[in-house]
């Protein structure tokens, strides 16, 4: 129960890392607030976090490139809860993997929106209160893609690159409000993203062609990236800001 009475705001939390998180946070004693687009998914999630012991768990639908709508879930928590200590900006979506040309404006405006505009609007929403109440700590899902780009995800890596970017610009400018910016950059995981990551089915081949190019053998799960989020939650990393932590098996070594 390290992060006991942690208030911990989670976006994308209705499917994959997201849930993975908020079960492990709540487990480990946090109050966990869930944001996702997709409502029935997300009830299901909070209903069954409600359910175990450990810390409290509060749905909110929203779309998280909906300024508005962020700002008016931000404010609610605030009142409802006192405060946010951490922020996981998960939400997260990419096209399906195909060559760079194919992909038309739609799904690059799609991407931007959803997988940096968004934190565009969370960090608006939240750093005011961090800077009145004295701090607080963003993490940010970013990948592998990010770092060590490969063909067929061209605009979808590139989205990641401005998150790692974004966050160490951030760790820097917050830094002396005591608001710590840090990232998680994970290897291919199964959740809901998987198909498109890999531009077809899941098959035993596809995913085993991918494994032959991850050094310790094995895709990433939830709980690889829950592990990493809540340590940089967690009182033991206050020292650590502006880190892109690789959760990859050595992929990008
Ligand atoms: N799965 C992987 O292999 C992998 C690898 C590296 C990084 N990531 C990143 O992990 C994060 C989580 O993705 P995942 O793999 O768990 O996929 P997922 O599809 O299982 O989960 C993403 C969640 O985000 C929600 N979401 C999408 N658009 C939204 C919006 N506009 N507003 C609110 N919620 C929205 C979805 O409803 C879903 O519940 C993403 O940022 C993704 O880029 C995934």
């Amino acid at each position: 129960m390290r992060l006991e009475g942690l208030r911990v705001l989670i976006t994308g939390a209705a499917s994959g890392f997201g849930e993975a998180m908020a079960r492990r946070f709540a487990a480990e004693g946090a109050n966990v607030v869930l944001l996702d687009i997709c409502k029935p998914a997300l009830d299901e999630v909070e209903r069954s976090i409600g359910g175990t012991r450990g810390g409290t768990a509060t749905g909110f639908e929203c779309d998280v490139t909906d300024s508005e709508r962020v700002h008016e879930v931000i404010a609610t928590c605030l009142d409802e809860q006192g405060g946010i200590d951490v922020v996981v900006n998960n939400a997260g979506w990419s096209y399906r993997n195909q060559p760079l040309l194919d992909v038309d404006e739609a799904s690059l405006r799609k991407v931007y929106e959803i997988n940096v505009f968004a934190i565009y609007h969370m960090t608006r929403a939240i750093v005011p209160h961090w800077r009145q109440s004295g701090g607080g700590t963003m993490i940010n899902i970013s990948s592998t893609a990010g770092i060590r780009p490969r063909p067929g995800l061209v605009w979808y890596n590139s989205t990641k690159g401005a998150v790692n970017s974004l966050t160490q610009s951030l760790a820097a400018e917050l830094a002396s409000d005591n608001i710590r910016v840090c990232a998680i950059a994970p290897v291919l995981g199964r959740t809901g993203l998987t198909e498109a990551f890999l531009g077809g089915p899941e098959t035993p081949e596809a995913l085993a062609r991918f494994v032959s190019t991850i050094p310790l053998g094995r895709m990433s799960t939830g709980d690889d990236v829950a592990s990493a989020a809540a340590f940089l939650a967690s009182p033991e990393a206050r020292f650590l800001t502006g880190i892109i932590v690789p959760v990859d098996g050595g992929r990008c070594i």
